[in-house]
């Protein structure tokens, strides 16, 4: 993912989208170190009798969210008011997420919510996505996928753990592979053609799914709606 932002510009979005979360209302917990810090201030918040409940996107989000004493509850148990989760790119409304393998349930739980609220720093935001497409795949299916995503221009790279021998396994049980397509024309058509590949389970792209964007700095927060 894009390492270039600041953590305080990370925090300032992070914080700014948590204070909008109203009480009685249910909370979609996005994965990543933006998204963490919504996580922790909504903590703060429940702690000072905020009355919310969360919806993890990643065993990482749950146990932050646990630590951090938010109640929480699965997708089939409740409705979503609010998402808020981070991305490794941003051009206006279209994001490319999957910097952290949780693409996956984030699409779920963004996707459900009334408002999807994005917090970003200032480095990831772009006029046109060209970040490489995290597409998380079936393990039996990778070589075939792999095959369909060149077809299609592009080209995967299986994601390797940083620390361990060995591909990086999502919290499902499927790989990634990171997919550079360049500079992608048109978001909306590409989505479209890898979710129709057999064996894809879900890619990074999410397009026209964001109600605002906040972006941080060390100044303050932009919000674009
Ligand atoms: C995880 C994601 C993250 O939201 C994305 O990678 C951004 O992470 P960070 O806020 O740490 O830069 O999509 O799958």
């Amino acid at each position: 993912m894009k390492q270039g932002g600041s953590d305080a510009a990370k925090r300032a979005a992070g914080e700014a989208a948590a204070e909008t979360v109203e009480d009685g209302t249910v909370v979609g917990l996005g994965t990543g170190s933006t998204a963490a810090h919504a996580i922790r201030a909504i903590g703060r918040r429940v702690d000072a009798g905020l009355d919310a409940v969360g919806v993890p996107t990643s065993f990482q989000s749950r146990e932050l969210a646990r630590e951090n004493g938010i109640p929480l509850a699965d997708l089939d148990e409740v409705s979503v008011d609010v998402a808020i989760d981070g991305a490794d790119e941003v051009a206006g409304g279209d994001l490319v997420k999957g910097g952290g393998a949780a693409h996956a349930r984030e699409k779920v739980v963004d996707a459900s919510a009334d408002r999807f609220l994005v917090v970003a720093d200032p480095s990831k935001e772009t006029e046109a996505l060209s970040y490489p497409v995290p597409v998380e795949v079936l393990p039996a299916a990778r070589s075939t996928v792999a095959e369909r995503i060149e077809a299609l221009g592009g080209d995967p790279d299986l994601r390797r753990a940083e620390r361990k021998d060995g591909p990086v396994v999502t919290d499902n049980g499927n790989l990634v592979l990171d997919c550079a397509f360049g500079e992608i024309a048109d978001p909306g058509s590409l989505a479209t053609a890898l979710s129709t590949v057999p064996g894809v389970v879900e890619h990074g792209l999410f397009v026209g799914l964001a109600d605002a964007v906040y972006v941080g700095s060390e100044d303050g927060v932009t919000v674009h709606e």
